[in-house]
C-alpha cells in the first residue's frame, strides 16, 4: 500500500458546509488577529510517543498536545537518527497487544535509557522497561479490564502532584510485573497489581492503566505531571506559534514556485489555503470544482467568500453536467464514490495544466492520516466504505507536496483556523462527505432528486440552528430514500417519495448515538419537509446508532 505523500492523493471536500462563509469574509477582512512572537529557534520541544500497537496510541499524542506540548507518535522501532532533529523531552511508550516473552515482540531501542531523557511506559510499555531492566513480568492471577481504583503509596511522587490519594483508572491488562527491576520502587497499587505504578530516580515510570482514555478521571493531570514537570516541557506549542513557524517554513519551502491548492470549502482547506495565502499570497491559485453534489448555495457562498471577500485567486468550475453524467444509472455507492473521485481528479488535471507551470500541489492532510497511512502496513482493517474516494494523480503531473496540517490534529486545525481570523462558525461546521449528496440520494442520482434532497435538507438545517444543536451535533442531514409510500393531501391521495433525517452525536464518527432531538422540533421539520418539498409525502427519523448502521446510508 501506498503512502499518502507518495500516492499524491487530493483532499476533496472533506466538509464542505458553508452557510456561514459571508460572515468569515466580512470577519476576515475586518480585525485580523495578533500573531504572538514565534518561537526562538530550538526552543521547540518534542515529547516522542513509540507505538508499541495500542488502540489508543493516538490518544497519547491527543492528550500530550492538549498540554501545549508538541509530540510526535513515531513506530516503535524508529532510529535514533530520526528522533534527534525533533529535540525530544521525553518518550511515552505505548501499551501493545502482545506479551514481552512472545517471540519476536516488539522492546524498545537503547537510546530511551541512553539519553537520561524521563520515560513513562503504559501497560505494554512499562512491562517492556519492566522486563528490559531486569525485571519479571508474567501473567497476572486475574486480567483487569475496566475500571479499578489506584491507591498511591508515594503521594509525593512528581507524576502524582495534586491528585487525591485513590482514583479511579482504567486497566486492560492480562501480564504485570511480578518483581522490580534494580532500582525500581512500588508508587501506586490496585487491588489485583501491587505494582500498578512504578519508578527509578532517572525519571523512568511505569503505568499499568492507562491514563489516555477518558475513563481515567485524573488522566490529564498525569500527563500534564509528565511534560510539565518531570520532562520540564515549557508548553508552547500554540496555534499562534504554529502559524508563524508554518508561514516562515512555506515561504522558504516555495521561493519564487507556485502553488495550486484544491479548495473544498471545508475547514481542512480553508485553513490550508489561507495558511499559504498568508506565505506566498499571489503564488497560489486554488482550485475550487463544484461537482453539483453540494448543498444548497455551497457554490456560491464558498465563491463569494474567497474570491470576493478573500481576495484569493480562485478558478471556478461548475462541473455538474461532467459528474452527472458519470453517475448516470449507476446505483452502487462504492461505485459513487470512485466516479466522482476519479472525476474530479480528471477536471483538476485539466485545470491546472491550463494554468502553466506549478511547482506545488497544497494538501489539507491531517496527522490521523498520516499516522494512519504509516501503520496501514501493520494493521489490518476491514474496508467497510472507502472514504477517502480520491484515487492518485496522474504520474505525469509533477508537484511537490505541501501540507501544512500534516502534524495537526482537527481540534487543533480549528484552533488554528480561529488564530487566523475564521470564524467560530465555520470552524465548527459539521463533516460533509467528499462524494456530496450522491451518497444520500439512494439509488440512481438524478437533478431532480438532488434538488428534492437539497430542498428537504435545507430545511432540516434551518430548524436545527435555529433550535441551536447544530453545533452538538456531530452531523445533520437529509436522506432522499427510493421508497415511494402513499399519502393523502387535501382530498387527494398521493404516492410521493420517502425522506429520512438524521442526527448523530460522535466523538469521532468511528462510533455515533443518534441524537434525542426533542419531539416538537422532529415534527417542525416533518410538517415543513412534507409541505414545502413537492413529492415528498413522508418523513422518518433514523433511531439507529453506529454500529450497527453506519452514518451515512450509502
Ligand atoms: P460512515 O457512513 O462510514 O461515515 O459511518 C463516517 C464519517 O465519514 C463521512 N463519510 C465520508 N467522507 N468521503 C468522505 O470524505 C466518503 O466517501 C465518506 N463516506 C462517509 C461521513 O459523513 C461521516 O462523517
Amino acid at each position: 500500500m501506498k503512502k499518502k505523500s507518495e500516492s499524491r492523493r487530493i483532499a476533496a471536500s472533506d466538509d464542505i458546509e458553508v452557510s456561514t462563509y459571508l460572515e468569515l469574509a466580512k470577519e476576515l477582512r475586518g480585525e485580523q488577529p495578533v500573531v504572538e512572537p514565534k518561537l526562538p529557534p530550538g526552543e521547540r520541544e518534542t515529547i516522542v510517543v513509540l507505538d508499541f500497537g495500542s488502540q489508543y496510541s493516538m490518544l497519547i499524542a491527543r492528550r500530550v498536545r492538549e498540554c501545549q506540548v508538541y509530540c510526535e507518535l513515531v513506530p516503535h522501532d524508529t532510529p535514533w537518527e530520526k528522533i534527534a532533529p525533533l529535540n525530544p523531552r521525553g518518550f511515552i511508550l505505548s501499551g501493545g497487544p502482545g506479551s514481552v516473552y512472545d517471540e519476536g515482540a516488539p522492546l524498545p531501542l537503547p537510546y530511551i535509557y541512553e539519553s537520561r531523557l524521563p520515560v513513562m511506559g503504559i501497560c505494554y510499555g512499562m512491562l517492556a522497561v519492566a522486563y528490559q531492566l531486569g525485571g519479571q513480568v508474567a501473567r497476572g492471577p486475574k486480567h483487569e479490564y475496566g475500571h479499578t481504583i489506584l491507591h498511591l503509596s508515594d503521594e509525593d511522587c512528581p507524576l502524582f502532584a495534586g491528585l487525591p490519594s485513590s482514583l479511579p483508572v482504567w486497566m486492560s491488562h492480562g501480564d504485570q510485573i511480578i518483581e522490580l527491576p534494580p532500582g525500581f520502587k512500588a508508587l501506586a497499587y490496585s487491588e489485583n497489581s501491587p505494582f500498578a505504578v512504578v519508578g527509578n530516580d532517572s525519571n523512568v515510570y511505569g503505568l499499568q492503566f492507562h491514563p489516555e482514555v477518558v475513563h481515567t478521571a485524573h488522566g490529564k493531570a498525569i500527563f500534564q505531571n509528565f511534560v510539565l514537570q518531570i520532562c520540564g516541557c515549557k508548553g508552547n506549542w500554540t496555534p499562534a506559534n504554529f502559524i508563524s513557524e508554518s508561514v516562515d517554513k512555506i515561504r522558504e519551502q516555495v521561493g519564487d514556485g507556485r502553488v495550486v491548492c484544491a479548495l473544498s470549502g471545508g475547514v481542512d482547506s480553508a485553513v490550508t489555503a489561507t495558511l499559504i495565502d498568508r506565505a506566498v499570497g499571489n503564488k497560489l491559485t486554488c482550485i475550487f470544482i463544484n461537482n453539483g453534489l453540494l448543498r444548497r448555495d455551497e457554490p456560491e457562498r464558498v465563491l463569494s467568500t474567497f474570491k470576493r471577500n478573500l481576495k484569493m485567486d480562485i478558478v471556478y468550475i461548475d462541473a455538474t453536467d461532467r459528474f452527472l453524467e458519470q453517475l448516470k444509472g449507476i446505483r452502487d455507492p462504492e461505485k459513487k464514490r470512485q466516479l466522482v473521485g476519479n472525476e474530479f481528479i480528471h477536471i483538476f488535471e485539466e485545470e491546472a495544466a491550463k494554468l502553466g507551470k506549478i511547482d506545488f500541489l497544497a494538501q489539507g492532510t491531517l496527522y490521523p492520516d498520516v499516522i494512519e497511512s504509516t501503520s496501514a502496513e501493520t494493521k489490518a482493517a476491514v474496508k467497510i466504505k472507502t472514504h477517502h474516494n480520491v484515487g492518485g494523480l496522474p504520474a505525469t503531473m509533477n508537484f511537490a507536496l505541501i501540507e501544512p496540517l500534516r502534524y495537526l490534529f482537527k481540534d487543533e486545525v480549528r484552533h488554528v483556523g480561529l488564530a487566523l481570523g475564521l470564524p467560530e462558525d465555520m470552524i465548527w461546521r459539521q463533516p460533509f462527505p467528499g462524494p456530496g449528496l450522491s451518497i444520500r440520494v439512494i439509488g440512481e442520482v438524478t437533478r431532480e432528486k438532488l434538488d428534492t434532497l437539497r430542498a428537504g435538507d435545507w430545511i432540516l438545517m434551518n430548524e436545527i440552528k435555529k433550535a441551536k444543536l447544530y453545533r452538538q451535533l456531530w452531523q445533520s442531514f437529509a436522506i432522499l430514500t427510493d421508497l415511494r409510500s402513499v399519502g393523502v393531501m387535501g382530498d387527494y391521495r398521493t404516492y410521493g417519495y420517502m425522506m429520512a433525517i438524521r442526527a448523530i452525536t460522535s466523538e469521532d464518527a468511528m462510533t455515533a448515538d443518534w441524537a434525542r432531538l426533542p419531539h416538537d422540533l422532529i415534527a417542525r421539520i416533518s410538517d415543513r419537509i412534507v409541505n414545502e418539498v413537492p413529492n415528498i409525502n413522508r418523513v422518518v427519523y433514523d433511531v439507529t446508532s453506529k454500529p450497527p448502521a453506519t452514518i451515512e446510508w450509502e
